[in-house]
């Protein structure tokens, strides 16, 4: 019997995505390529541990796997993004035949998913860029997928992919065509974006706890998890209480990490893209940067002598609801920058997407899943800018002043908050109606002759001063 789903790439998403769709009853063909002592019978051997993959078949032969698989074939990629995923495609697209399908499960960069969608095109190949969102167990128990493509293509494999994503609060797949093109990718790359400063949101919030208010690992995970219990419900703050207080020789684990973060890319595309398109994602980009800098370790230590900086600080004038709603706040603010840098994209490249859509792909199977994320099913609805609807308003209002404060005080007793900071920043930028530009303008017009416009001319006329 031929099989009726191929996955290429036998890491440890490949891997779990495999035992998923193999417990949901799909017949499998699964590849790893041929590395001489490195990478040998590795999907042969992976079949063997595991009952649900009693009826897969394992290759190394490329060929072989392919003769395998019904027509038309869906083929998913679960390799590294980038030179692996080009020279795999490449490898198989001369094996593959008119109406087959690839799916690129990776993270790859939603330009060289548009660009392989055309390239294929002369082959009569259709390709599938989709993100896949919730790490190994997310792909093993139920992953939040973002396909994008033709939707010919995708009413294919959706079958298929459906089964094996997480489901909503309505028992429906997370998983839903996004849209043409390397929109998919896109959606995961901001995903990724808003994931990152998720997690330095939860990094500065534990840092204020621990060396602010000098509670220990102990009471500040007891209040993150009293917080999971209510609004600010959400996977990344869920497992941010195992990660502070797990023990390591009676040791806080938390202590024992260097402080140097990496990254793999998805977090600086994000905030390349959004500086093509014009969209102001403070928060992603701070989140970003403090990870640059903290890849500076040893020029850090050498700075911190040289400046004999005095870490004790200790914060007398701050509390924990201060931080609870500065944090609410600063967590809306980052949505509603990913969220507008998606609609941009969706206005620039004509993908129209649909923004309630998205979110409700997001509500579980994703890293950042969360019960905000659920609430704004309801208010992409009627806009996507989320700032300015009704029921965000109204929490803003409530929690901006803690923002502001906690910052401030932050601030001052010299916590680094990238993040918190350029929230408040951005909030106060932008509901207030004048900004400080009319300086950028009149310097621009001084020294380039660059024009501006005046609020006493709606003409649109561009004016120039003779400055000297
Ligand atoms: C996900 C994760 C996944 C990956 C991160 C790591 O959605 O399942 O985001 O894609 O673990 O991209 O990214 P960094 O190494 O850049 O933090």
């Amino acid at each position: 019997m031929k099989k009726e789903f191929g996955i290429i790439g036998m890491g440890v998403m490949g891997k779990s995505l495999a035992r998923n769709f193999a417990s949901k009853g799909i017949k499998l063909a699964l590849f790893n390529r041929y590395e001489k002592g490195s990478e040998e019978l590795v999907a042969q051997n992976f079949i063997a541990e595991y009952n649900e993959l009693s009826s897969a078949s394992g290759f190394e032969d490329l060929k072989a796997f392919v003769n395998d698989l019904s027509t038309p074939r869906k083929i998913l990629l679960m390799v590294k993004a980038g030179d692996v995923t080009d020279s795999t495609i490449n490898e198989i697209s001369s094996l593959l035949e008119p109406n087959d399908i690839i799916i690129d499960g990776g993270n790859s960069h939603y330009k060289d998913t548009a660009q392989r969608i055309e390239s294929l095109k002369e082959f009569g190949i259709h390709f599938i860029g989709s993100g896949i969102s919730g790490g190994e167990e997310g792909a093993l128990k139920g992953p939040s997928v973002m396909p994008g493509g033709d939707k010919e293509s995708y009413e294919k494999i959706a079958p298929f992919i459906e089964k094996i994503a997480a489901r909503d609060f309505n028992n429906k797949a997370c998983c839903s065509y996004i849209g043409k093109g390397g929109s998919g990718h896109f959606v995961k790359m901001v995903h990724n974006g808003i994931e990152y400063a998720e997690m330095q949101l939860i990094a500065e919030v534990y840092s204020l706890m621990r060396f602010g208010l000098l509670l220990d690992p102990n009471e500040i995970a007891s209040l993150f998890k009293r917080w999971n219990e209510g609004e600010l419900s959400s996977y990344l703050l869920e497992i941010s209480s195992e990660v502070i207080t797990k023990k390591d020789d009676g040791e806080w684990l938390i202590d024992i990490i260097l402080d140097q973060a990496g990254n793999k890319g998805t977090g600086s595309w994000t905030s390349i893209a959004a500086a093509e398109l014009g969209v102001s994602i403070t928060m992603i980009n701070e989140a970003l940067f403090a990870r640059y800098i903290s890849a500076f370790k040893e020029e850090r230590v050498k700075a911190q002598n040289l400046y004999d900086t005095d870490n004790s600080s200790e914060i007398f004038d701050l509390n924990i609801d201060q931080i609870h709603d500065a944090y609410k706040a600063a967590r809306i603010i980052n949505h509603h920058q990913g969220i507008h840098l998606i609609s941009a994209a969706s206005n620039e490249y004509s993908w129209d997407l649909n923004m309630p859509e998205i979110a409700r792909v997001w509500t579980n199977g994703c890293i950042i899943r969360s019960t905000l994320m659920k609430s704004l099913i309801k208010v992409l609805k009627s806009t996507d800018r989320i700032l300015l609807s009704p029921e965000i308003i109204s929490e803003i209002k409530n929690s901006i002043d803690d923002l502001l404060e906690v910052t401030a005080i932050a601030i001052l007793n010299r916590h680094s908050i990238p993040c918190l900071s350029a929230a408040s920043n951005y909030i106060t930028a932008y509901i207030n109606a004048q900004s400080t530009a009319n300086i950028i303008q009149g310097q621009r017009d001084y020294f380039g002759a660059h024009t501006y416009k005046r609020k006493d001319d709606n003409s649109g006329k561009s004016y120039h001063t003779d400055w000297s």
